[in-house]
Formats: structure tokens, C-alpha cells, sequence
């Protein structure tokens, strides 16, 4: 039997010591949360070690993931409640509509040619679509792609090109504080780059009445329903066959392509969606995020349909029509689960607290906080302000690499201390490391690992296992290295302190500083560049560029059209909050550019640089701090 929701501290630290010294059968009890068409002859079959490196959840296992989130749950209850951009737009889709809808889209998708291990690329505004889409490729086996609608075209034409996808799936345009964005025609941009012609149809969802220019391979979503049978039959699917890829940003080089497979992934967000949430039958969950992010997979879609759970999912944004819209929004829905990122609820303080006087939240049970570290003013103010100092907040630490949360308090289980995501989950063992490799034992600060293997983690990067490995196995060999820094107290519990790479976290979503230094170095003005993050008091991370303009340019550059350049390029989400014209970068002899002293001087602490003795020329950081070009 699968264990049952931890009543109290102690009971949560037996369940968490079962799950370590017997990982086999602890594991092997949990997979019969799920519904199985062959059942596993082994739960685990996985390790870390260097020189016998392998993955195998769930060994022999059949199942599907559309099977587990509807065909299991049939009934007449909402499974999903969709809340639109304008207040005066919602729906509501029944476990038995949702699988009719999902069927049907299945077969669309398999009319156009898609089989199992097809990719299928979803850039698709938070709308009901969104979650039919990904659910229907899990029924036949496709292995869905999402890309946030706030990528440009020429990252959406990247990772096509890395996923070598057939379809996409879009809309017309997305909606979003009232504004009209055409996704469509970023997808047009995107077709005509070379490297996007593995697109053979691109299925248009007709979001509003807005035209679109028309090519010979787009199809309308609803004409293709409107013929579609809603019988099918939900194929079985190994336990490692791949789910999905989502492309994340590293310290260096291109996004990586994210790989998860099947069981283990929806077992770990089943799992913890139950024991964190500890949602009842009348739940109501919401997570804010987009199922363009993996906390929309994980959180608006997997983990909660497979648990049978309503869903909510929202299209706008929190401050339209006004500040006060969330709060709207779980009045309207009776939301009994909220969950949301630090950078909303700043920005929803900043806007302040009379927004909270026209609703009652009466109905919320528990509040969770995601994507960034969150400072206990703020978490006091969730906690205090939005639950009424009733509902429990957990802070809960994962990355898109892990699958599902990692560290965690429980709901109404574990004793909070704001700021904290206090304790591992089940099954989790971290570990802190100091600049020596040598793991540090009880109160300490250092980076963050997981010492063995669980169901719910990536198993490699798509077609580029060697990265994998180099990302996340080599830097400690034998650990999952996360590439975050955390500080664990005196009485055990864990506060992330933020990433110890060249990855910032802007509103709780990861961009690698690489990437953006490799689009301004590309312009025309710019001899060379380097981004590090700042402190910003909303987006938690600001993006701050130094670069170096080429002499011999004639044309002046502003920093709207740096800004501009790079918003093209990569995304609105890459827009830069800073732009210093810099006569040199810091440099060491061997002409490694010094982060460090960057991101200080960006901080405002250029008081305390520490030890420039490497530096090829200590002058150039003089002219930095006093701003001289
Ligand atoms: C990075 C992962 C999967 C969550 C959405 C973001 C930071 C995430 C917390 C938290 C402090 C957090 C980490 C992590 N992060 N949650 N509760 N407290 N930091 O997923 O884009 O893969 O980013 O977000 O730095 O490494 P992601």
C-alpha cells in the first residue's frame, strides 16, 4: 500500500526514513498509485555511480498518462475550470468532457500522421486547448514540447529544429492584460527559418476573430474536431518511454532539451501533489504558472488530473483589469489551493493592500510558493494578508531537470519558518557541498546535491546525453549537482539561497547569461558583452548587460535598441533592466572575464570587491565603478 499522508512531524520522519533505507520496496508500494496496463516486475533500477551510470524506473511497467488523469477519474465532476483574460470569460470541462476532447484531439493528431515518438511543438496561450493538446499526446505516445508564448521566433525555430518536431499546435493570437499577442505569426517567422521545415502542419486554435495570413500547411483546429471520432483507445506506454521535453536555460551554450519519461515523472507530481497539497474531493487547485514552464506541467496539468483533482487554469495575468484579479478569481472558483512565484505576490504588494478588501478568500486551505527564493516579508504578507494567517504557505524548492517538488514542507504537517523550504520529500536526499567536494554535516552553507536517484528526474537532455552527464554528473561525480546554493540550519532545515552559476532567475524563470551575451555580441555595435543578474525589488533578478562598443561604429546605439535586439531574439522575458557602456571588461590574465567583480558593481557593493590581484588590469574596474567609457 502506498503510504498515507504523514499526521504529524514524527510521522512524516518515519515515512521519510522508510524511503531511504528500503528504497526498493518503498517505491514498489508507491507505483500502485498509478494505474497500470502491465504492472513493473522491479520499482528501481538506478544509480548515480560514475561508472555504472542508469535510470530504470518502474522496470516492465505499461501504462498511460492520459488513462491516469481522466479514464480513471470519469465522472461529471469539473476537471478543469478555465478562467480567461477578460473577467467576463470562463468554462468549465467535466472529467468525462475532457477525455472526449482529448480522444478526439488524439485522433487529429494521429490523422495527420503523428505516431508514438513523434515530437509535437505546443506554442499555445493558457487556454483549454493547451492541457488537451499535451494530454492527447500522451495518449498516443507523442512526446509534446511546450514553448512559452513570450519566446520569439527565432527560439521557437531553435528548439523545433533541436526536437526535429512534425506539428505545432498555436493559436491565432494569446491574450494577456487585455493586449493581443500574434503567436501565429511568430510561428510563420519561425517556419521560414531552414532549420524549421521538419514542420509538416501547424494546428491553429481560433482564440478570437483576428485574421491570420494563411499558408497551405496550416489546418483549423475546430475543423479537424469537428471530424474527429472521440474513441481512443489510450496506448501502452513503457515506463521509460519519453513524455516530454522542455527546454531550459544552462550557464552556457543553447537551451537544453529536458528529457522526461513516463512513470516515474507522473508518479513523483501524483505523489507530491497529494502529501504537499493535501487537497480533499471538493478541491479546487490553482498554479498560476504557464504550461509554457515546468510547473505548469507538473502542477496546472499532471499532478492534479492524475489525482483526480479540478484544476484551474488562468489566462491573464494579476494585475488586469486590476490588482486585484487573483483574488477575483478565487472568490469566483471557491479556490481552496493556491499556488503562485515570489515576483507576483511583490508585485501584487507593491500595488498594496487595498486590493485584498474586495474579496474574502474564504475559501483557500493552502497557500504555495514557487520559482524563486521568497524573503520572509513577503511570505509574511501571503500569509498573514492573502490566507488570513490561516493557511498553511509552503515554499517549495524544484528545478525543471527534477520533474516535481523537492524540498517541501508538508501542508499542516511541517512547523514553518518563512523563507525556509524546510525538509525533503520522500524519497530526496540532498546534501550540501563545500568548495572542496567534502560534503558539510549539519549546520552549514554550500551547494546544493541529491545523493541518489528518484522517479520523477530528467534521464537526459534530448539527443545530447553527454551534456547531461557534463551538466549535472561531473562537477560531483556520483551526485546530481543542482546548481544552487543552500544554507541548512540548526534544526535541519533548508533555505535555497539562489543559483551558484551563470543562470539569474528573472520573475522565476531561468535565463542563462550565455545566451544573452551571445545575441548582443552578435550586433553590428558590440565588440563584446556580459550579463550577470542584479537584486531587482520585484522580478527578485534584474538582467544587467556591460557591453563594449566597437570604435569604428558610426551609428549610435541606444540601450532601447540593444534592448529591443535582444527582446527579438530571444524573448520579451530577456529583456535587459540595465545597460552599461563599458571601456574594458574585468579580465584575469588568462582573459577570463571576472563575474564576481560584475556583479557586485551591479549590486551596488563596489565597496567590497575582494581580491583583484588576478586581474590583468585592475584600472578597467575604476572606470567601471565611476561609469567611464
Ligand atoms: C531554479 C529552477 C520548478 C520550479 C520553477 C522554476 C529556483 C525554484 C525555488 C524555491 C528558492 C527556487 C532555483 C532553481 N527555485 N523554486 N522554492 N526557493 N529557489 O524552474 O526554471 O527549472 O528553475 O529556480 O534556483 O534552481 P526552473
Amino acid at each position: 500500500m502506498p503510504i498515507s499522508r504523514a499526521k504529524n512531524h514524527q510521522e512524516y520522519l518515519e515515512y521519510y526514513r522508510q524511503s531511504l533505507e528500503n528504497p526498493e520496496a518503498f517505491w514498489a508500494e508507491e507505483g500502485k498509485r498509478l494505474d497500470w496496463i502491465t504492472s513493473y516486475s522491479r520499482a528501481m533500477d538506478a544509480s548515480f555511480d560514475p561508472e555504472d551510470y542508469h535510470l530504470n524506473w518502474f522496470v516492465g511497467g505499461c501504462l498511460n498518462v492520459s488513462a491516469n488523469c481522466l479514464d480513471r477519474h470519469l465522472s461529471d465532476k469539473p476537471a478543469l475550470i478555465w478562467e480567461g483574460d477578460n473577467p467576463d470569460e470562463s468554462m468549465v470541462f467535466t472529467f468525462k468532457e475532457l477525455h472526449e476532447q482529448v480522444c478526439k484531439f488524439a485522433n487529429v493528431l494521429k490523422k495527420q500522421g503523428i505516431q508514438k515518438g513523434d515530437r509535437v511543438i505546443l506554442y499555445l496561450p493558457m487556454i483549454p486547448e493547451a492541457a488537451i493538446a499535451m494530454l492527447a499526446c500522451t495518449r498516443i505516445g507523442a512526446v509534446h514540447s511546450a514553448v512559452f508564448g513570450g519566446f520569439s521566433p527565432e527560439s521557437l525555430a531553435s528548439r523545433i529544429a533541436d526536437c526535429q518536431a512534425k506539428v505545432i499546435v498555436t493559436a491565432n493570437v494569446s491574450l494577456r492584460g487585455g493586449k493581443t499577442i500574434p503567436l501565429k505569426d511568430n510561428v510563420d517567422q519561425a517556419l521560414m527559418s531552414p532549420e524549421a521545415q521538419c514542420i509538416q502542419h501547424v494546428i491553429v486554435v481560433q482564440r478570437t476573430l483576428d485574421a491570420v495570413t494563411w499558408a497551405k500547411r496550416n489546418l483549423w483546429y475546430h475543423d479537424l474536431m469537428a471530424e474527429a471520432s472521440s474513441d481512443c483507445v489510450a496506448e501502452a506506454m513503457d515506463s521509460e518511454d519519453p513524455l516530454f521535453i522542455l527546454y531550459t536555460s544552462g550557464s552556457t551554450g543553447k537551451p537544453k532539451g529536458v528529457l522526461h519519461t513516463t512513470a516515474g515523472y507522473l508518479l513523483h507530481v501524483n505523489m507530491t501533489f497529494d502529501h504537499i497539497f493535501a487537497p480533499n474531493k471538493d478541491s479546487v487547485f490553482w498554479c498560476t504558472a504557464d504550461i509554457g514552464w515546468v510547473t505548469g506541467h507538473s502542477y496546472v496539468v499532471y499532478g492534479a488530473l492524475s489525482h483526480g483533482c479540478t484544476t484551474l487554469m488562468f489566462e491573464g495575468i494579476p494585475n488586469y483589469p486590476a490588482s486585484d484579479r487573483f483574488w477575483q478569481v478565487i472568490d469566483k472558483h471557491h479556490v481552496t489551493h493556491f499556488y503562485t512565484a515570489p515576483t507576483a505576490i511583490r508585485s501584487l504588494i507593491r500595488a498594496g493592500d487595498e486590493y485584498l478588501q474586495t474579496s474574502k478568500r474564504s475559501s483557500l486551505q493552502v497557500l504555495g510558493s514557487v520559482g524563486e527564493p521568497i524573503d520572509p516579508a513577503s511570505w509574511q504578507w501571503y500569509s498573514d494578508k492573502v490566507g488570513l494567517g490561516r493557511c498553511p504557505v509552503v515554499d517549495t524548492w524544484w528545478q525543471t531537470e527534477n520533474g516535481g517538488i523537492m524540498i517541501t514542507p508538508l501542508a499542516g504537517v511541517t512547523s514553518l519558518k518563512p523563507g525556509s523550504a524546510t525538509f525533503p520529500f520522500y524519497g530526496i536526499e540532498p546534501a550540501l557541498m563545500d568548495a572542496d567536494a567534502k560534503e558539510i554535516a549539519g549546520e552549514g552553507s554550500g551547494n546544493l546535491v541529491i545523493k541518489r536517484p528518484w522517479p520523477g528526474q530528467a534521464r537526459t537532455l534530448y539527443q545530447n546525453h553527454d551534456r547531461f552527464i557534463e551538466t549535472y554528473f561531473s562537477t560531483y561525480p556520483g551526485t546530481y549537482f543542482t546548481g544552487d546554493g543552500c544554507h541548512r540550519d540548526k534544526d535541519g532545515y533548508y533555505w535555497i539561497t539562489g543559483r551558484v552559476d551563470d543562470v539569474i532567475n528573472v520573475s522565476g524563470h531561468r535565463i542563462g547569461t550565455a545566451e544573452i551575451e551571445a545575441v548582443l555580441d552578435e550586433h553590428p555595435a558590440i565588440v563584446e558583452s556580459a550579463v550577470v543578474g542584479f537584486p531587482h525589488e520585484i522580478k527578485g533578478q534584474g538582467i544587467y548587460a556591460y557591453v563594449v562598443l566597437d570604435p569604428n561604429c558610426k551609428d549610435p546605439v541606444t540601450d532601447k535598441q540593444l534592448n529591443d535586439w535582444v527582446r527579438k531574439r530571444v524573448g520579451a522575458i530577456a529583456s535587459l533592466d540595465k545597460v552599461q557602456v563599458a571601456a574594458h571588461l574585468p579580465k584575469t590574465r588568462s582573459g577570463k572575464v571576472m563575474r564576481r567583480i560584475l556583479r557586485k558593481i551591479a549590486a551596488g557593493e563596489a565597496d567590497n570587491l575582494g581580491d583583484l590581484s588576478t586581474l590583468l588590469d585592475p584600472s578597467v574596474v575604476d572606470d567601471l565603478i565611476q561609469g567611464k567609457v
